[in-house]
């Protein structure tokens, strides 16, 4: 069984930041929900906890706590900034509201490098975020470390396994933050650092075929990241028992079909079924201009196209159909926060979700990891980069950044001015950098005048942010020279364009998609 390290949420930002910084120090991480019972830990038998920070002051009314008998079950505890409020309050020592809490910047004195704090600079700096300061220990611990505002910025009782840092040491402006956790990880829990990429792919894989036995499963790719991932590990468990369908809505990026032929059927010799939909998906949306009817109509053709291929697989008939049906959900879709709701889950990214009335199993070999760790698995697993680290894509493609009518011709007009604003992104190095950068086609035209004529076209506008998670956006500051080259090419190489902008709009109050 794989050591787990459980991270109690605080505070949920800042409970899956710490979560992936156990996971890069090559150690299995869980996010738990602050009420979690002593009993219930306990049955998980984690090798070590973290509280994590989180807005609260132990002081404040109905705030969160920890169950007392978690701290009696000799399993190695870590308190982060809230979390190590708690442990002090709840063991007996004193956390005052001084008043001189400290936000931002400050420098962690270590007077000796021992135990937790091994290795250390004699000064280093530090990220704090509290208001309430810890000032008296309980019996046991000792502090270990101290800040201009916080006598007792690091403190650990070394026969208990108990230790709390008032600073954060997951962020990154927290000079040896990581090699505090490390430390914490590796000397006080004991764990090697056994979580590695190769041991994710070996864990699913094994789970995977644990879980479908002989049955058929199916996968529908999109082109993007996750599904990719998700099928080529299946397909590694259980090589041709997995069958892919590719359904091209007419509405992808440019090159996208061919990148999922070349890899999928040659590169990997997976079953691939490519569903060439482009007319029936124009058909669908010929005169509809208004951007929900839009992604209706296209979420709902496809899913009747994969249940079609389906049916033709024999699924639902009972006898050697596929049984099981790949989805690339991933952990923070499936934490549960400490407020008790399911994180981040969009109610219109359900593009290529379940076909209601076939009866999948789902097969979810992602659901245990952040997106760091599906680009490394993916990397691991073989898939090129173009793949790997490609931007996320909405569900309903193209289809949402053509304002208006989606028309055959203004999808390739699309594809065509997307794909060289991407290609010159990347030229210049920032495509890994932006969150998403593509290009939009209005509904309207502009006059303009190229060699002796006047012209009548479309204009393109291009939409490049920085995100880090989608919910907020910032409009990126491209380079005037590779946004000059962009608008070049554009006019130069696609049709039916003659005028180029540039989106400089945040979210919020914009959104990254015109519709
Ligand atoms: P917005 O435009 O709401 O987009 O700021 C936030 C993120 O979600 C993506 N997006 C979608 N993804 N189906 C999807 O699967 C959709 O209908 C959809 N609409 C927006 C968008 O690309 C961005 O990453």
């Amino acid at each position: 069984m794989t050591d787990v390290v459980l991270v109690v949420d605080y505070g949920a930002q800042y409970a899956q930041l710490i979560a992936r910084r156990v996971r890069e120090a090559r150690v299995y991480s869980e996010i738990v929900r602050h009420d979690i019972t002593a009993a219930e830990v306990a049955a998980k038998a984690p090798k070590g906890i973290i509280l994590s920070g989180g807005p609260s002051s132990v002081y404040g009314e109905g705030a969160p706590r920890l169950d007392p008998g978690i701290t009696a079950l000799g399993i190695p505890i870590l308190g982060i900034c809230y979390g190590a409020q708690l442990l002090v309050h709840q063991l007996g020592g004193t956390v005052e509201a001084t008043g001189r809490g400290g936000y931002g910047r400050a420098e962690l004195e270590v007077p000796t490098s021992v135990d937790l704090l091994a290795d250390f600079p004699e000064r280093s700096v530090v990220w704090m975020s509290h208001g309430d300061t810890i000032t008296g220990l309980f019996d046991g611990a000792v502090a270990l470390a101290s800040t201009d505002d916080a006598p007792i910025a690091v403190f650990g009782d070394p026969d208990a396994k108990i230790y709390g840092t008032q600073f954060h040491p997951e962020v990154a402006h927290s000079v040896h933050g990581q090699d505090l956790l490390e430390r914490f990880l590796h000397h006080v829990c004991d764990l090697g650092g056994t979580w590695t990429h190769a041991s994710i792919i070996e864990t699913q894989v094994e789970a995977i075929k644990a879980q479908v036995g002989a049955a058929k499963v199916l996968c529908a790719l999109s082109g993007g990241v996750d599904s990719a991932v998700a099928a080529a590990l299946v397909h590694k468990a259980i090589g041709d028992q997995l069958t892919c369908v590719f359904v091209d809505t007419g509405l992808m990026r440019q090159g996208e079909g061919d990148q999922v032929d070349a890899t999928f059927r040659k590169q990997f010799q997976v079953d691939l079924i490519h569903v060439k939909a482009q007319d029936r998906f124009f058909d669908a949306l010929a005169g509809v201009t208004e951007p929900e009817a839009k992604r209706k109509i296209i979420g709902e053709l496809f899913i009747r196209i994969f249940e079609e291929v389906a049916r033709d697989l024999g699924a639902g008939s009972g006898d050697g159909g596929p049984k099981f049906l790949v989805q690339g959900t991933l952990y923070p879709d499936v934490i549960e926060s400490g407020s008790g709701h399911a994180a981040n889950i969009k109610s219109h990214h359900n593009v290529g979700g379940l076909p209601e009335d076939l009866d999948f199993d789902l097969v979810e070999p992602l659901r245990l990891l952040f997106k760091d760790e599906v680009r490394a698995v993916g990397e691991e697993l073989g898939l090129p980069a173009e793949i790997v680290w490609r931007q996320p894509f909405p569900g309903p493609g193209l289809g949402v950044r053509i304002i208006g009518e989606v028309t055959r011709e203004r999808a390739e007009i699309l594809a065509a001015a997307d794909a060289v604003v991407v290609d010159e992104i990347r030229r210049a190095g920032l495509y890994r950098h932006l969150w998403q950068s593509f290009a939009v086609l209005p509904a309207v035209r502009t006059v303009g005048v190229m060699g002796d004529g006047r012209t009548y076209a479309y204009p393109i506008i291009i939409r490049a942010v920085t995100s880090d998670d989608a919910m907020t956006a910032d409009w990126a500051r491209l380079p005037y020279d590779v946004i000059e080259r962009i608008s070049t090419r554009l006019i130069n190489e696609v049709d039916g364009v003659n005028r180029v902008a540039l989106d400089v709009t945040s979210k919020p109050p914009g959104t990254i998609e015109w519709e």
